[in-house]
């Protein structure tokens, strides 16, 4: 049997923690096993984006940009990954090219290597100017393919977003199944449609959250991914990764190698064992998270989305609709243009579906983030969006055709002046840019002891 070595990511200090305990993790809960982990032999660890920023200013009190400084001390031999949302950067809205530059900058500066790059609706057109910054300042720009299901999304469609992606100048590519919906026959497939057209690095990474995760890998290596996306046991599994420990193991005598250090990661999971304990006790690990939920297949929606919904609707006594919003959500997602169903849309398409069962009528009610949507706010849809459906949501509004970010001038100068005195950097002058009234509340509980906006309370439900 010949052998093939093969790279692993590992996701505990970011999606793990983000998809288990709602990316609640501080850098203390971190700090005593970073220089183990920097023995295991990873390819990277992914630390940095993706929730984690909006959390530890929100929720946790914590500088970001000083857990990334943090991350890169400790991190001497392994590469610090991070993901990022193309033009929306860490945030909810698309931002002026300046404002995207300045971050990337900023976050190779502080330590990222490499940069996860992706738009929710693969257009990439909002890619570009994240992917020159990338470049510019030294790092792996990791192109990445936001994966679904739907009649437009095609194997030729992803090969050829691939080809575009390695034509624009990726240094890897990462096919993204975030809802954990990617099948091992269609992972083959994909895997080696790419593999034949791309001459770069492919990385995928799923969720466990379906259960067949560790299928969809093994036929991923099959068909020649070179690296996969894990997560260390104790915080493995449900709505998180398939864990790192059992995959390699696994996979190893099937011709499979890592260089991974069984003894060091064994150490990594026994520590994180007490940290599971601790977010057991404390409520925020809920158990419903590491339940294997195959509907996630039939409804092709994440496993985040599922929980979400169930409890926007427990909260309204309405939890018996809960299979109805389902049913729907795939009604609103053609209607939308079948976008895949990652942040933002997720949330988007989710609350739709619901209003459609709610009010017994199909888009009585229209969230204005719906409304943005159509008029071109978010990008170009895969799909064309029926006219007289558009019309009958946003009227005579004007529809944008162009990038979003082509329509906003230089945003930094305006908002270095808003946030004056508070701002003693430039990263923290993007703080505000990104989540302005919870980036204010943080650096002003920084700079002035009378400032009385406390941290967000952390919900815990048990
Ligand atoms: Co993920």
């Amino acid at each position: 049997m010949s052998e093939r070595k093969v790279e692993i990511v590992e996701t505990v200090l970011r999606d793990a923690q983000q998809s288990l305990i709602a990316t609640r993790l501080p850098i203390e809960d971190m700090l005593p096993i970073l220089e183990t982990m920097d023995e295991v032999g990873y390819f990277a660890i992914e630390c940095w984006g993706g929730a984690t920023f909006d959390s530890c200013l929100r929720f946790l009190n914590e500088d970001p940009w000083e857990r990334l400084r943090i991350f890169r001390q400790k991190f001497k031999k392994t590469k610090l990954l991070m993901l990022l949302r193309g033009q929306s950067l860490l945030g909810y809205r698309h931002y002026a090219d300046d404002v995207v530059e300045a971050f990337v900058k900023q976050a190779i500066e502080n330590g990222i290597d490499i940069i996860r790059i992706f738009d929710a609706l693969n257009d990439l057109r909002n890619i570009k100017t994240s992917l020159e910054a990338c470049k510019r300042y030294g790092g792996h720009a990791q192109l990445t393919i936001a994966y679904t299901v739907s009649p437009v999304h095609t194997l030729e469609y992803f090969t050829d977003l691939a080809v575009q992606m390695a034509e624009m100048g990726a240094d890897s590519i990462c096919i993204k199944d975030m809802a954990g919906i990617m099948t091992p026959d269609k992972a083959y497939s994909l895997v080696s449609s790419i593999k034949a057209r791309v001459n770069l690095p492919l990385e995928v990474h799923t969720h466990a959250t379906a259960g067949i995760s560790k299928m969809t890998y093994l036929k991923s290596l099959d068909a020649g991914a070179d690296i996969i996306d894990t997560a260390v046991s104790p915080f493995s599994g449900g709505t998180s990764q398939p864990a790192t420990e059992s995959m390699i193991l696994g996979m190893s005598g099937l011709g499979y190698q890592t260089d991974l250090n069984i003894e060091k990661l064994n150490e990594v999971a026994d520590y994180f064992k007490h940290i599971r304990t601790k977010y057991r006790s404390n409520g925020l690990l809920k158990l419903k998270m590491l339940y294997t939920e195959p509907k996630a297949l039939l409804y092709q929606v994440p496993g985040g989305m599922l929980s979400n919904l169930l409890s926007q609707l427990t909260e309204q006594g309405l939890e018996d609709r809960y299979d109805e919003v389902l049913a729907e959500v795939p009604h609103v997602r053609e209607d939308l243009g079948y976008p895949p169903l990652v942040t933002p849309m997720s949330q988007m398409v989710g609350t739709q579906a619901l209003m459609n069962v709610v009010t017994g009528e199909r888009y009585k009610l229209v969230s204005q983030e719906i409304k943005n949507y159509l008029r071109g706010e978010y990008g170009k849809t895969v799909a064309p969006i029926d006219e007289a459906f558009r019309r009958s949501i946003i009227g005579d509004d004007k529809v944008m055709t162009e990038r979003v970010a082509d329509s906003l001038g230089a945003e930094l100068p305006r908002l270095s002046e808003e946030i004056g005195e508070y701002a003693k950097t430039i990263e923290d002058v993007l703080d505000y840019a990104l989540f302005p009234q919870v980036a204010r509340d943080f650096l002003g509980r920084r700079e002035d002891p009378f400032y009385d906006v406390p941290v967000q309370e952390v919900e815990v439900e048990i």
